[in-house]
């Protein structure tokens, strides 16, 4: 099967009323793991490289480990997308290393720490549409900052996060302000601020609506109904790992994520990419910091990589049932990113919809 657009999957997902999740990948056994669950629940799947993620593995070697993918899993629709494009160029680098979907996140400028202007956001993101759609591939936006409303701080993922404190208007997304920039863009996704944020670190307590701002959601989506829109930071941080951690040496401080039951208010009020980077990271370092403390004697690197992958798979199985993604891989067939591209780049028609 071959890689498939994110509007196509998405469109399925908001007809049928479900959230995919969109788990980032760095390495072989995070791959596996995702497919491994995929697989296991029948789900489709959206593998997510960052600029970091591609520095750490090596494009190429990403690619081909996708690729590979798809080949021992030919059922199940794989879309590749990339997280946190900084600029118009790495989107491109993205796109012709074979990426169906491309993040352009202009909330931030190039350096990806300094917050950017909306004329900057919505030119750089109209650029990057303009010359995706033109051969079918996806574009995701980012309007308003991720961060805390607790601290106003953004926290850091591979590189990425608002440096300063900002003020609650940007990390808040303006549902007028959303309804003219995908006016302006054409984009196919929005990543929208709520209060989540990157990383371990987003909340000091469990989150209520005063730090998680879910209801939000859905008067983003009234203005917007057909843009599909995402949430970032939206690790839940799960207690039982942590405690794993700490258990095994590891001094994770104490922290909360974003509830599962939140994140599916959020997919009933129109939520359609929900993206998981750090509870994999969680789950592969208290599998591993576990594997290493029983099994004092072993030095075959791969049965701590076999716990982790494992540990890894749990985490993906959980969010593909709670979203709602279950059984849908089969009711899907890709497009081929041809019939989706716009016959006329210039004229920045929009993505065509899939039939
Ligand atoms: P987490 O750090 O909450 O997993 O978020 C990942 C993310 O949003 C990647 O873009």
């Amino acid at each position: 099967m071959a890689l498939i657009a994110l509007r196509q999957l998405l469109d399925h997902a908001a007809e049928h009323g479900y959230g995919v999740p969109a788990f980032n990948v760095n390495n072989m056994e995070q791959i596996h793991a995702i497919m491994q669950a995929a697989e296991a629940t029948d789900s489709p799947v959206i593998l997510q490289a960052s600029a970091g993620a591609r520095k750490y593995a090596g494009e190429p070697f990403l690619r081909k480990l996708v690729e590979a993918a798809i080949e021992q899993h030919p059922q199940l629709p794989v879309c590749l997308h990339q997280d946190h494009g900084a600029s118009p160029a790495v989107c491109l680098q993205a796109m012709r290393s074979g990426f169906s979907s491309v993040m352009m996140d202009g909330s931030l400028r190039e350096d990806q720490k300094t917050p950017a202007s909306y004329a900057y956001n919505v030119e750089v993101t109209r650029r990057v549409v303009d010359m995706a759609h033109a051969i079918g591939v996806s574009v995701e936006g980012e309007l308003g900052c991720l961060g805390s409303l607790e601290t106003g701080t953004a926290g850091e993922e591979d590189g990425v996060g608002a440096a300063g404190t900002l003020d609650r208007a940007m990390l808040l997304t303006d549902p007028e302000q959303a309804a003219d920039f995908v006016a302006r863009t054409g984009v196919d996704a929005l990543a929208i601020a709520i209060g989540t944020s990157h990383g371990a670190y987003k909340f000091s307590r469990a989150p209520d609506g005063a730090i998680l701002a879910i209801d939000r959601i859905a008067s983003i989506h009234a203005r917007i109904p057909d843009t599909h829109l995402v949430m970032h930071g939206s690790s839940s941080v799960p207690q039982e790992w942590l405690a794993v951690i700490r258990e095994h040496g590891g001094a994770i401080r104490p922290t909360w994520g974003v509830p599962v039951e939140e994140i599916v208010r959020g997919i009933a009020s129109g939520v359609r990419k929900v993206n998981i980077d750090t509870d994999i990271r969680l789950a592969m370092t208290g599998a591993m910091r576990r594997a290493m403390a029983d099994r004092p004697d072993e030095f075959d690197p791969r049965a701590f990589m076999k716990a982790a992958t494992a540990a890894a798979r749990g985490i993906c199985v959980a969010r593909f049932e709670a979203f709602g993604c279950a059984g849908r891989a089969s009711r899907i067939r890709p497009l081929p990113l041809a019939a989706l591209a716009t016959r006329d780049a210039a004229g920045g028609a929009g993505l065509q919809r899939a039939a």
